[in-house]
């Protein structure tokens, strides 16, 4: 950038310096030079200082370069008190990102969506996320800013999966789960991932190659079409046995194995009497569940009560996944059968 600038022995710099920040005269976009025994000062094109400070010259001078904004609400230019509304959080899936706004900042929607679709790196769509609803737990979502559709690949634990953030179920939370199952997985265990949905859990253990066999089975015809799109990517896919089917029709015909996946937080709890059948002797169960902080002791006792006779059951472990709600958290409990 071309411009004026004060050219004052490197003696005098600072002082001259500090006068020019206090008259408004210096130019905070450039870089100060250096030029043997003198630095040169950027001025502010318009007013010239008084002659005595300096000799004034035409120069090049280098840029400042503003680190970039480290969080997305610095991108809005809004009073403190309206940006302490803002979600601090938001999610990504592929090149989509996800909000949960609050009614208060529903006619702002769109601006927040710019702000965010400029700082999330690749990201190509923003959507209001209005929660995930009904037996598909399909995420209700508006597009607030980008462009394109809201199928989309997301990049987790090394692998890329096909995902629809609105016809299926999918979050980008449980990664840590999905590798926590997958190491859990013994030589030769033969797996179901019940109510898989796109397949996370089902994807991440076949990657690992240890299991014999891997079942996934969901209800939805959407989440079933993009799980079978991923595995048809890799090579392990071929272990994984996609069934579209509800469990009410999958779980009496289905024979007992070692490894049982269920996530279905808000009703899996109905299912335990005819999903305990599924689990081998010295088998394992991995339950996922929305449960209230305050009723979490005896939720153990719950889960353990419903998969049958009691001495068959053992909790060996239970731990918080994400807290849901003000008063609830998704909590993943891993119960063990005995030998019978
Ligand atoms: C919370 S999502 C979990 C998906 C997946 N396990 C995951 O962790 O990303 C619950 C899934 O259960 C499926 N589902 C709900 N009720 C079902 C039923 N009765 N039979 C089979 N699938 C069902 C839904 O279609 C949905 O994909």
């Amino acid at each position: 950038m071309n411009g004026p600038g004060l050219r004052v022995p490197r003696s005098r710099g600072e002082e001259i310096r500090r006068r020019l920040v206090a008259g408004s005269l210096l130019e905070p976009a450039a870089k100060i030079l250096k030029e043997g025994g003198h630095l040169v000062l950027p001025l502010r094109s318009g007013r010239l200082p008084p002659r005595d400070w300096g000799e004034v010259v035409e120069r090049e001078f280098v840029p400042v370069v503003k680190p970039g904004p480290t969080d997305y609400r610095e991108l809005l230019d809004w009073p403190a008190q309206e940006k302490a509304e803002l979600p601090r959080s938001f999610d990504v899936v592929g090149e989509i990102v996800l909000v949960r706004l609050p009614r208060s900042l529903e006619g702002r929607r769109e601006e927040i969506g710019a702000a965010l679709l400029s700082f999330v790196p690749g990201a190509r769509l923003v959507g209001a996320d209005r929660g995930v609803h009904g037996p598909e737990r399909r995420r209700e979502v508006e597009r607030i800013a980008g462009s394109g559709p809201w199928r989309t690949r997301h990049r987790e634990n090394g692998l890329e999966r096909d995902v629809d953030v609105e016809r299926a179920y999918f979050s980008p939370r449980l990664a840590r789960e999905h590798e926590r199952v997958a190491a859990d997985v013994r030589q030769g265990d033969r797996v179901y991932d019940l109510c898989c949905g796109v397949g996370p859990f089902a994807v991440t253990i076949a990657r690992d190659g240890r299991a014999s066999s891997v079942r996934a089975v969901d209800a939805n015809p959407a989440a079933v079409e993009l799980l079978r799109s991923t595995l048809r990517r890799y090579p392990f896919g071929s272990s994984v046995e996609v069934v579209e089917a509800r469990l009410e029709s999958f779980l009496p015909g289905a024979e007992p194995r070692e490894r049982v996946v269920l996530n279905l937080p808000h009703e899996g709890i109905k299912y335990l009497p005819s999903v305990a059948r599924l689990v081998a002797p010295r088998g394992r169960l991995y339950y996922y569940e929305v449960a209230a902080r305050d009723a979490l002791e005896r939720r153990s006792e719950v889960v353990v009560d419903a998969l049958g006779p009691r001495g068959i059951w053992t909790v060996v472990d239970r731990h918080l996944v994400h807290p849901y709600s003000p008063t609830s958290d998704l909590v993943a409990f891993v119960v063990e059968r005995s030998e019978r």
